[in-house]
């Protein structure tokens, strides 16, 4: 079986990173990780990186005098390691839409909302203001808005009365543990195919009951 050939971006702990690793370490998982690439020297991440055997580059933006340059850096180091997707992970950096055109189709992200809402950061704190009863992750193709392009998996958490945002993300994270390795094999697969603004699943089972939060009042 040929394996898709996966760069995956970081900037801090990597358990997202993780989850991708395992998924990976399964001999039929459709996609293999070729570089851990961060733009922090210190993440976690890279640990976690070299003690899997995983190629590992951290590259720094203050090296750089702009994003274009930095981007170019990262693209180079990506196409040298024959990656063919690249996986979003936790990277806090804005890629510009130069870097973001040369892998149209080809680059997914993690967001811990249920996207459109939410975007940006500290999406637990807005959803929890919101008063939401759910929010959750998405996995998505990545346009040069910021976390924006066609879903490809989503999951809903509730959210429980009193929660912190620490409390939140935690719930959130488990999830999203699920949800990046699914994404990622639906598109290895090719079984995620972009059409338009949306992505199209090929023979995906899907749930047909609304969740309620609360149960019961
Ligand atoms: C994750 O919650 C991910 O969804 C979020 O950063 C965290 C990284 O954790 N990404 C974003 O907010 C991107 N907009 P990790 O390093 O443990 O995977």
């Amino acid at each position: 079986m040929e394996r898709l050939k996966v760069a995956v971006l970081i900037s801090g702990r990597g358990s997202n990173l993780q989850s991708l690793i395992d998924a990976c370490a399964a001999p039929d998982f459709p996609a293999e990780i070729v570089l851990v690439l961060s733009n922090k020297a210190d993440a976690y991440g890279l640990v976690r990186a070299a003690e899997a055997g995983i190629a590992t580059t951290a590259i720094s933006h203050k090296a750089y005098p702009d994003r274009e340059s930095f981007d170019e850096a990262l693209h180079a180091e990506i196409v040298a390691a024959g990656a063919q997707l690249v996986c979003l992970a936790g990277f806090m950096r804005l890629l510009t839409p130069g870097f973001v055109g040369k892998w149209h189709d080809r680059m997914i992200n993690i967001h811990p909302s249920l996207l459109p809402a939410f975007k940006g950061l500290h999406s637990h704190e807005r959803a929890i203001e919101a008063g939401c009863r759910f929010t959750g992750c998405t996995v998505h193709f990545v346009r040069a808005e910021m976390d924006d392009g066609p879903i490809i998996v989503q999951a809903a958490v509730p959210i429980l009365p009193g929660d912190s945002a620490n409390e939140l993300s935690d719930r959130v994270l488990a999830a999203e543990h699920r949800c990046y390795p699914l994404a990622l094999r639906l598109v290895a697969e090719g079984k995620a195919v972009v059409d338009g603004a949306i992505v199209r699943i090929a023979d995906a089972a899907s749930p047909q009951d609304a969740l309620l939060n609360p149960l019961a009042g």
